[in-house]
């Protein structure tokens, strides 16, 4: 008798799991804005207009990304900046000012967005915005030129490895 209902236990238990299980994992894809299709800005097109391209490529980032530069563009992502408010505290553009933003706040965490952008093309969008989007130029009148460099530096980083951040 106890068996049956030790057994019976372990069954509700194992039935309860997988039902938070699915639930929290369907409510995670519905709540994220990137997921929603048709409109997210095509990761292969540049954000920079394209006669201020070639210029915004060219910039050279003055930050290396050593753990201690990297620390201080951690910072201004996720605190003294605001960036988190709409890209996420992951930049995984899942952040609470963000949501239902159209297009949604990019999400950095996102492998394809590795090696799509130079740093300058990135700097070139914190200092003039991305157009057609609620990203507005934050350099230099949220934070200073050169804060948007470490912060760029910094968001080079969420998707790929730190010592693969480009120039
Ligand atoms: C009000 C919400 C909001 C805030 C705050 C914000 N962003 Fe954005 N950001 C966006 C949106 C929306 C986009 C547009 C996505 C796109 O271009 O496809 C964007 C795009 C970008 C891009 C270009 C992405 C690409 O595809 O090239 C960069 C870089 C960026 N943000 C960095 C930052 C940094 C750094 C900060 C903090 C200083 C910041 N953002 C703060 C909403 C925001």
């Amino acid at each position: 008798m106890k068996r049956t209902i030790l057994a019976l236990g372990i069954v509700m238990l194992a039935f309860y799991a997988i039902t938070v299980l699915l639930t929290s994992t369907s409510v995670r894809s519905t709540n994220s804005p990137n997921r929603e299709a048709g409109q997210v800005m095509d990761l292969s097109v540049p954000r920079v207009p394209q006669e201020f391209l070639a210029a915004a490529k060219g910039l050279k980032n003055p930050v290396q990304p050593t753990l201690e530069n990297l620390a201080r563009g951690k910072k201004i992502f996720t605190s003294t900046g605001a960036c988190y408010t709409c890209h996420g505290l992951e930049g995984k553009g899942d952040g609470p000012a963000g949501i239902g933003l159209v297009p949604p706040p990019r999400n950095f965490a996102d492998p394809q967005f590795h090696g799509l952008r130079t740093d300058g093309e990135l700097y070139w969008v914190v200092t003039h915005g991305s157009p057609g989007s609620s990203m507005f130029a934050y350099a230099p009148q949220i934070i200073s030129e050169e804060d948007a460099w470490y912060a760029v530096t910094y968001v080079q980083t969420l998707s790929g490895n730190p010592s693969q951040a480009r120039q």
